[in-house]
């Protein structure tokens, strides 16, 4: 007998995946993809209208036609040289144009490796070891960082993960998310051993935190008080949250940024860029080190160029944030006539719902979150053909595909799911 593809896969990758928030931990087995158009997935549970859109990578909706004509295209000339190209030069200019703090830049591949080279600059530039962090920001799966994260490391219970040598652990500096007081107290009693701060400028991992601009300023005038840099992680929210990401809109300037998944429109890119005189130390002008057989690859450039383009016309920005104004304010109502307390927050093209009464300021507050109530929404809505993303600590994004009609189908399969909700209660 033909063997059932979740027995094959659990016998061939550790805990039957690849990346863990694909394991859906309230569900006996993960979605199985067959294929993506627009706003839906194709699985083995059926169409779902896609909220996950891949973590945040997917903008446009999937399969858009300008990014797979870019994409082939560039295949018919081959699709890896390990040469410059013309193409990232001209990636590299566009994203100047719209994050003015960018005025040099290293293509990468993901975002882990952006944020891991961007804190290995820091420390070359400073010459100084100690990095503060944020409890429940997230920068992607390397030593550094991987203390107190969120995403899938806070689904599944392991915010701090084992394997990292306790020295260093040891340099990285945890302190609470949108905390000025305790950031400040943090940042000058590591004083002149503070090489970076490294911070989500909108928190996209602990569910969808939205900061005080006084804590993002507080971090600029710290950062630059002991002589430190200041590192925004804007893999999710750069291209997400406009053309010029978290800083253009809450006008602070890090000395450095680091890029990821809208910058690829669906493939493997990273990108950490700032200050010229922080850049220029990279190799070969400079003695930090970072190279990649697959640095700024060919098809992500070109995926990453056709994207910008339908981004830069602003269109794709309207209908998206759009599409999660109106089911967070869909969520709200019906939460509200089904006697749920529950918490929405939105930023743009980013929403996330929480079974709270109150408010949601810190990653505190998601933690008092009902966790159970919302697995069991997911659970329901996914039976109604809407993929929640799977977990309170994620973000739901909306896409260029969320139309009008889209959305209604969201609204009905939520209102339903609430419904049936309650009746469990
Ligand atoms: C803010 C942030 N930084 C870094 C990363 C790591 O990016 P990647 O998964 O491309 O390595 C992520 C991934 O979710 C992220 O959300």
């Amino acid at each position: 007998m033909l063997m059932d593809i979740w027995e094959r896969a659990r016998s061939v990758f550790p805990g039957g995946v690849n990346s863990p928030a694909r394991a859906l931990k309230h569900l006996p087995r993960p979605l199985v993809a067959k294929g993506a158009e627009g706003a839906y997935l194709f699985t083995d549970k059926g169409r779902l209208v896609d909220l996950c859109s891949a973590f945040g990578a997917i903008i446009l909706g999937h399969n858009h036609p300008r990014v797979r004509e870019a994409v082939i295209r560039q295949l018919e000339r081959g699709w890896i040289y390990a040469l410059l190209t013309e193409e990232e030069v001209e990636l590299a200019e566009a994203i100047k144009r719209h994050v003015s703090s960018i005025s040099k830049i290293r293509f990468v591949n993901t975002g882990t490796e952006a944020t891991m080279n961007a804190i290995r600059l820091a420390r070359g530039y400073t010459k100084r070891d100690v990095i503060i962090k944020f409890d429940g920001n997230f920068h992607g799966s390397h030593d550094y960082v991987l203390v107190k994260a969120g995403s899938g490391a806070a689904t599944w219970g392991v915010p701090t993960s084992a394997g990292i040598p306790a020295e260093v652990a040891k340099l990285t500096v945890v302190v609470p998310y949108n905390d000025v007081e305790a950031f400040r107290r943090a940042a000058r009693e590591v004083g002149d051993r503070l090489a970076a701060v490294i911070v989500e400028p909108v928190a996209g991992n602990f569910g969808l935190i939205i900061p005080d601009v006084e804590f993002l300023k507080a971090l600029r005038e710290e950062t630059e008080a002991v002589g430190a840099l200041l590192i925004f992680d804007e893999v999710i929210t750069g291209f997400r949250l406009g053309l010029s990401g978290a800083q253009g809109l809450f006008g602070v300037r890090p000395d450095l940024t680091t890029l990821g998944k809208v910058l690829g429109g669906g493939f493997p890119i990273g990108a950490f860029g700032g200050r010229a005189d922080v850049m220029d130390l990279l190799a070969p002008a400079g003695p930090v080190y970072n190279a990649g057989t697959y640095n700024a690859h060919p098809v992500s450039v070109a995926a990453g160029l056709a994207v910008l383009k339908e981004l830069e016309t602003g269109v794709p920005y309207e209908i998206a944030d759009a599409a999660a104004a109106k089911i967070a304010e869909g969520v709200e109502d019906a939460a509200g006539r089904y006697g749920f307390d529950v918490v929405v927050k939105r930023m743009a093209s980013m929403f996330q719902l929480y079974f709270k009464k109150g408010d949601v300021k810190t990653p505190d507050d998601v933690r008092q979150s009902d966790e159970r109530l919302y697995l069991k929404l997911h659970e329901l809505a996914l039976r109604r053909g809407v993929y929640l993303t799977p977990s309170q600590y994620e973000v739901n994004f909306t896409t260029a595909a969320h139309t009008k009609d889209v959305v209604e189908e969201v609204l009905r399969a939520l209102e339903d799911a609430f419904k049936e909700l309650s009746l469990q209660r």
